[in-house]
């Protein structure tokens, strides 16, 4: 019987080294996207998409991520005395967002192995994984994760999120071999490869979006560690398509990189010229700058 996606695990526990020296003390996942964390915007997306539970996993070095989420008694005590009831109702929904919960790994030995840590809480159930580095926006339709859960609901199978890159842009991303299009973006996996080097068997990328059965933890306790003592998603991926229908859903939506500092900044602008305040100001500075460098 086909069971119903209910929890969602946000790993965020990496090191960011592409992000270095801001994530030495600040986690990527806290980088503001304007004056919104980018973890939040994920968080918003796991509700929206009708998960009811999230675990976030986060490292020793990573706390504010926890208090981001936490309830602030005295900056909303502050707040409410000064009247700043548009500021008071924003901070105070952020605490309400979602039944959150958090775990920590206790060493960055990969995403593999970062979800390995969520397996007490995932129990049994299928469930979400949405990585804390990639903010998808759909802005006209669904988000990212609910068009995902729609296609869990008719196959019950694992699924992983994909859109095309550039040929030349394959080795960065996990890469999908699939079987013919199964109708309307759903593809049956036959095989994933972690960043190829050579000879991808395609362009369809893994962008940081999923859903897995639980079967998935027997395939992550047996992967040996690689070079860098990581333990990859990808190779257990592998192996549950063994044993397991796996699929492949195209799914729509702009998706950013956040550790990645194009991403970041392209997300950046992307966002600012959505707000009506900003919009303008910024538009009118674009050009003034594209004006400036165009020789
Ligand atoms: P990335 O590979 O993008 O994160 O992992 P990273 O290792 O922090 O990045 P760089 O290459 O050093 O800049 C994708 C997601 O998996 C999490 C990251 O926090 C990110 O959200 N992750 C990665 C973990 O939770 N634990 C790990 O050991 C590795």
């Amino acid at each position: 019987m086909k069971q119903v996606v209910k929890k969602a695990i946000i790993p965020a526990a990496g090191l960011g080294t592409r992000f270095l020296p801001a994530t030495k003390s600040m986690p990527k996942e806290m980088l503001p996207i304007v004056d919104v964390p980018s973890i939040q915007y994920i968080v918003e997306e796991a509700v929206k998409s009708g998960i009811e539970e999230i675990l976030i996993i986060t490292n020793p070095y990573k706390k504010c991520i926890e208090d981001h989420f936490d309830k602030t008694f005295e900056l909303e005590e502050r707040l409410n005395r000064s009247g700043k009831t548009k500021e008071l109702e924003m901070i105070h929904k952020i605490s309400e967002m979602a039944d959150l919960f958090f775990v920590r790994q206790k060493e960055p030995k990969g995403l593999g192995h970062a979800i390995l840590c969520t397996k007490a809480f995932v129990g049994n159930e299928p469930f979400a994984v949405m990585l804390g580095d990639d903010v998808v926006v759909n802005r006209e339709g669904e988000p990212a994760m609910k068009q995902l859960i729609r296609q869990y609901e008719l196959t019950g199978s694992s699924i992983l999120g994909v859109q095309e890159v550039a040929l030349e842009e394959t080795g960065k991303y996990g890469i999908v071999k699939t079987a013919s299009k199964e109708k309307d973006g759903l593809y049956a996996l036959e095989d994933i490869i972690e960043k190829p080097k050579e000879n991808p068997p395609g362009n369809l990328a893994v962008m940081g979006r999923y859903i897995l059965s639980p079967s998935i933890f027997e395939h992550l306790k047996e992967q040996k560690p690689g070079a860098l003592g990581e333990i990859q998603l990808t190779d257990a991926i592998a192996e549950l398509m063994k044993e397991e229908k796996v699929y492949a859903y195209q799914f729509k939506g702009r998706r950013y990189d956040i550790g990645d500092k194009m991403g970041y900044l392209k997300a950046i602008l992307d966002f600012a010229l959505e707000r009506e305040n900003l919009r303008e100001p910024l538009m009118e500075y674009i050009c003034e700058l594209a004006e400036k460098n165009k020789e």
